[in-house]
């Protein structure tokens, strides 16, 4: 990469103005939990020089640069193949300088439960069923018997037979009455916010570390039915997938606003701007599921959305550990999310893994910043090293805490209740 050709001429008058923008960009980075980028293009110079200054502070922990601390540094670019923009990122930065940089990375441990939570010794049953009670959204995928930690054995079945002699009854709506005793536990899973009780139920299960058992959004099992071909090829056409049909209006505002700043598909029923609700398989074929011939958005929403480098992902409730499968579908369909949600998302997703949107100042700035990436293909390499250099942060709990593993989570702590034996509870 070469400097502007009026470098060397204007040296000796860039050299105020670098030193200026060096102390703004040392000063922002000491202030800010995570990267900051110039929207103005600094030049290689004033990157290699705050490397350079960075250093000979000689910070306890040597602070790390990499791609998505220069954005804007390198010549723009249009990508769209994967693979290469890897290769780019490797031999400009690489997994070494980037696990180097999040090292300390602090995240709450205690937003996500501990798999290990209980000792072994609690337990005091060798086996557990749960009966899933009424139809219901929990994927039959989850029936089965398991061989869970400290020798137990679950069984999970949504079949009454199979369960004559359940230890747990789980329910995902609100029926369940009051236990009595001798009955089974009664479990109660609410996975939307804002974590209703149903005043009723001996272990509640939610998205927050702070219920009997905790699920995150981060399992494959929410949506079983899927295309998962995904391309090695992003548009670089249109930069950002969105898809709502439960057109909230903060969230459409929100969209709205953003949207209008991007090139972007979207694809639901809110805010369509692609002639219709159903044209992810015309302009996808290959997102089709040969053995379902009728279409439903689910089963191709995954594969749709991988052919975009952004993901617009907003939560319908902005509130603690809420990251539900808006985001995790994004990252698992090999894009970025853009995401405006929960204010402890850093708690549950690997580092440099999302767009968080509440670290801008307007929207403006997020959609500038998002077409910078857009046009770094090592910037938007490095949005993609989590999964090439190995778990980072919470995320590995976070998948270890997800609806994937919640069968022998659930038996676990039945177990440590006894089961039937388990008292009643008292009143609190
Ligand atoms: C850590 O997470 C827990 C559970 O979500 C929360 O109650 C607590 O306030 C968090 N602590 C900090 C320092 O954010
Ligand atoms: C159910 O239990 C709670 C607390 O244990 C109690 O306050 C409530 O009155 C009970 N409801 C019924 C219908 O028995």
């Amino acid at each position: 990469m070469t400097p502007p050709s009026s470098f060397n001429s204007n040296f000796r008058y860039l050299v105020p103005i670098l030193g200026f923008m060096l102390l703004c960009t040392l000063f922002l980075f000491s202030n800010l939990d995570f990267s900051t980028y110039s929207v103005s293009p600094a030049s290689d110079a004033s990157v290699s020089s705050l490397v350079t200054t960075t250093k000979a502070l000689s910070s306890p922990s040597p602070v790390v640069l990499t791609a998505v601390d220069s954005i804007g540094s390198r010549p723009k670019e249009t990508f769209s193949d994967l693979i290469t923009t890897f290769d780019q990122w490797d031999k400009e930065v690489g997994c070494d300088r980037f696990q180097a940089k999040f090292k300390g990375w602090k995240v709450n441990a205690s937003a996500v439960q501990e798999i290990d939570r209980h000792d072994c010794s609690e337990l005091k049953m060798s086996h557990a069923s749960v009966y899933v009670k009424l139809a219901s959204w929990v994927p039959d995928i989850l029936d089965g018997l398991y061989q869970c930690r400290c020798g137990l054995s679950c069984l999970w079945t949504r079949n009454e037979a199979l369960a004559d002699k359940a230890d747990v009854w789980l329910w995902v709506t609100f029926h369940l009455q009051n236990r009595t005793e001798g009955d089974p536990l009664h479990a109660f899973f609410q996975i939307e916010a804002p974590r209703w009780r149903s005043g009723h139920e001996d272990i509640f299960i939610s998205y927050h570390a702070s219920s009997e058992v905790q699920a995150t959004y981060a399992g494959k099992f929410f949506r079983i039915h899927r295309s998962y071909t995904v391309p090695n090829n992003k548009r670089d056409d249109v930069l950002v997938y969105w898809s709502s049909s439960n057109c909230l209006s903060h969230r459409d505002e929100t969209a709205k606003k953003f949207l209008s700043l991007v090139s972007h598909h979207s694809m639901g029923k809110c805010l369509n701007n692609v002639g219709g609700g159903d044209m992810a398989l015309t302009f996808y074929p290959d997102c089709q599921m040969e053995e379902n011939p009728i279409p439903h958005w689910w089963d191709h929403l995954h594969c749709a959305m991988s052919h975009y480098k952004f993901v617009l992902a907003i939560e319908n409730t902005f509130t603690e550990s809420y990251v539900t499968e808006k985001l995790f579908y994004a990252l698992d369909a090999g894009s970025v999310p853009i995401y405006f949600g929960a204010p402890n998302v850093w708690d549950l997703v690997p580092p440099n893994s999302i767009i968080d949107a509440s670290k801008f100042k307007s929207i403006e700035e997020l959609a500038d910043y998002v077409k910078a990436v857009g046009e770094d293909p090592v910037a938007y390499a490095e949005f993609h090293a989590w999964r090439r250099c190995g778990v980072l942060g919470n995320y590995g709990k976070v998948r270890d805490a997800s609806l994937d593993t919640l069968p022998c989570r659930l038996c676990e702590e039945a177990s440590v209740r006894g089961g039937r034996k388990a008292s009643l509870r008292t009143p609190s």
